[in-house]
């Protein structure tokens, strides 16, 4: 089967990105990363991409006037590179309904959380604060409120006695790891589709668990 270019779109360290490369390593997997693009010049995973062979591109919002200038740029990138599908990989800039919209079901976000739980910015500060027991994180197609949308893949972490918010990001980002190349193999191998605003996987009700 060919396999499904994908454009992975970072604004930092890209810890999820190199586990997206890791995993297009393999001659079975049904993704290939065709361009990295960051909205923050210098950004570490640019470095593992280059390093990867992957084309990289950065596009630096404050050069644009607006966001839909941005987004136009963002989109046009995109294409020109053949994607098919697009991975955000803590990539920290909100997008608007005109690109969330025209990349409906194609345009894939990692969150740090055990969805609906915890949208937003300081998801583990808030987990431990909130007395959770157990801690996670959501692979889920985006939409344009922030940190929703139908849930591919969930891995669940306990939170353990003496965590700090570090201990428990870091414990979280192994699960991350985990959980976005499983995610991005079953979008791009055509066995994921939306019904009802419930991502069905093999025409079971999502999301795939990993404990
Ligand atoms: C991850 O925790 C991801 O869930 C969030 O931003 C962080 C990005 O980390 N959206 P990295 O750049 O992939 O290492």
């Amino acid at each position: 089967m060919p396999r499904k270019p994908v454009a992975v779109l970072i604004s930092v360290r890209g810890s999820n990105l190199q586990a997206l490369i890791d995993a297009a390593r393999r001659a079975d997997y049904p993704a290939e990363i065709v361009r990295v693009i960051a909205n923050v010049p210098g950004a570490g995973g640019l470095a593992r991409a280059t390093q990867a062979g992957i084309a990289t591109e950065t596009i630096d919002h404050r050069k644009f006037a607006n966001r839909p200038a941005f987004e136009a740029a963002l989109d046009a990138s995109i294409r020109a590179s053949g994607a098919e599908l697009v991975c955000l990989a803590g990539f920290m800039r909100l997008l608007t309904a005109g690109f969330v919209d025209a990349w409906r079901d194609r345009l894939i976000n990692i969150h740090p959380s055990l969805l609906p739980k915890f949208p937003g910015l300081d998801t583990h500060k808030r987990a431990l604060e909130a007395g959770e027991t157990h801690a996670g994180c959501s692979v889920h197609f985006v939409r344009t409120e922030m940190d929703s949308g139908p849930l591919l893949v969930q891995a669940a972490v306990p939170v353990l006695p003496g965590d700090d918010e570090d201990r428990l990001a870091a414990r979280v980002l192994q699960a991350e790891h985990r959980a976005y190349p499983l995610a991005l193999s079953l979008v791009a191998a055509g066995r994921v589709r939306v019904a009802g605003e419930q991502a069905l996987i093999d025409g079971q009700p999502g999301p795939v668990r990993l404990d």
